[in-house]
């Protein structure tokens, strides 16, 4: 294996997508409902991330200038280089929106495949299949052709563990001229259970000629990063839940593949400090009322590594100011001493758990620390 020959240093060179340099091949995924321009911005201040991609996007919403579209492509200068991941299935619709895209500055668009195998299987799979990746590799050819940048797509294994279609789908869509493939290594049917498959990830990297293929699922920790690295042969990797946990996961994964060491943990007043960061730019893009509102289902992601937090997630899941939150945070640090000890650190019996990817375990214990998924239209992602 590449790694054992050459150190951990490979894992963290440079990856090309299209005509995109990229200074990093650590990813953050769409995170609908999360991935926002606040947390895109949290977590390029961290630092270790280069492209982050958008919440997925109605292709139509675009067109039309949906004010709801428009603000989930909000960007500024620092949120470089962005990509805008796309739904769809109307053809024109995808090449406009995606012709837009490029026209506003935007690096590349990543398509969401969650869909096609799904009708494929609905009619029973061979030939239906192939007209259904025919289909798809017109629109995608129809979008490659109307942009420069880079048009990247996003998918799962295949539908079931019988119908493995990922490695099908991506050497077809390498030809349509596709830039870069990001795999989630579980099944639709799967959803967010059982354990990621490495092998499955493996085998789309082996199908594709030449384009990266980015790893995806349930990284929660720089070793887990580097596991996916050596397994599959990734060129990068993409996480998403992972940095809502702990929006340091760039840096730490970079410096982790650099140097074989891993850095200190953050400690409490970073992390709060990170938190309200947070809050600030929430505030600032969507305003105090409905960006604190919006904090709501943010604020028990952050908690969830500061030890014992029902007090604050009590209270932050009906946030509604600055104000209400400043006193949420002082209240809650006078709850939290009883778990501090002389030194005002967390007593080692309130520490959180380690974070353990489900891919590093035996499968019954991989169900155990399963990463909680919010509510959403799961069938999508
Ligand atoms: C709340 C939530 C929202 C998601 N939204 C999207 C999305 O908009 N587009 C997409 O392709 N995947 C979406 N996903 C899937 C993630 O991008 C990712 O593939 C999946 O969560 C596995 O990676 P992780 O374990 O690092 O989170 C979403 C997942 C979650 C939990």
């Amino acid at each position: 294996m590449r790694t054992f020959l050459c150190g951990f240093l490979w894992l963290t060179r440079a990856v090309l997508i299209g005509s995109l340099q990229l200074k990093s091949n650590l990813f953050l995924s769409p995170l609908a409902g999360y991935t926002n321009l606040p947390f895109r911005l949290v977590v390029r201040e961290i630092g270790g991330l280069d492209l982050a991609t958008t919440d997925l996007v109605n292709a139509r919403s675009l067109l039309e200038r949906n004010p709801k579209a428009l603000k989930l492509i909000e960007t500024c200068p620092v949120d470089r280089p962005l990509a805008v991941q796309l739904f769809g299935s109307v053809p024109e619709e995808m090449r406009d929106a995606a012709a837009y895209l490029q026209s506003i500055g935007v690096a590349s668009v990543d398509i969401n495949m969650g869909c096609p195998v799904r009708k494929v299987c609905r009619v029973g799979g061979g030939s239906a299949m192939m007209t259904e990746l025919d289909k798809t590799a017109k629109l995608v050819r129809g979008m490659v052709e109307a942009v420069k940048i880079p048009v990247t797509a996003k998918m799962r294994l295949g539908w079931d563990d019988q119908n493995l279609t990922a490695p099908d789908l991506a050497r077809v869509l390498e030809d349509a001229g596709v830039a870069a493939i990001f795999v989630h290594g579980r099944t639709r049917e799967q959803g967010f259970g059982g354990a990621v498959n490495l092998a499955g990830i493996a085998a789309v990297v082996r199908a594709v000629r030449a384009i990266p293929v980015i790893g995806n699922g349930d990284i929660t920790t720089p070793q887990a990063a580097k596991m996916m690295f050596d397994e599959t042969g990734c060129a990068g990797v993409s996480i998403g839940r992972g940095a809502l946990y702990h929006p340091w996961i760039f840096r730490d994964t970079g410096h982790f593949l650099r140097t074989g060491q891993m850095p200190p943990e953050p400690d409490f007043e970073e992390r709060v400090g990170v938190v309200r960061r947070h809050l600030d730019l929430m505030v600032g893009v969507f305003g105090e009322e409905h960006g604190c509102r919006l904090f709501r289902k943010i604020g028990p992601w952050h908690s969830k590594r500061l030890g014992p937090a029902n007090e604050f997630n009590r209270r932050i899941v009906k946030l509604s100011s600055m104000a209400d939150f400043n006193s949420i945070l002082d209240d809650y640090r006078r709850w939290r001493r009883q778990f501090l000890d002389d030194d005002g650190r967390l007593m080692p019996r309130y520490l959180p758990a380690p974070m353990e990817a489900s891919f590093m375990h035996e499968p019954a214990v991989a169900q155990r620390t399963a990463i909680p998924v919010p509510k959403g239209p799961v069938e999508v992602w």
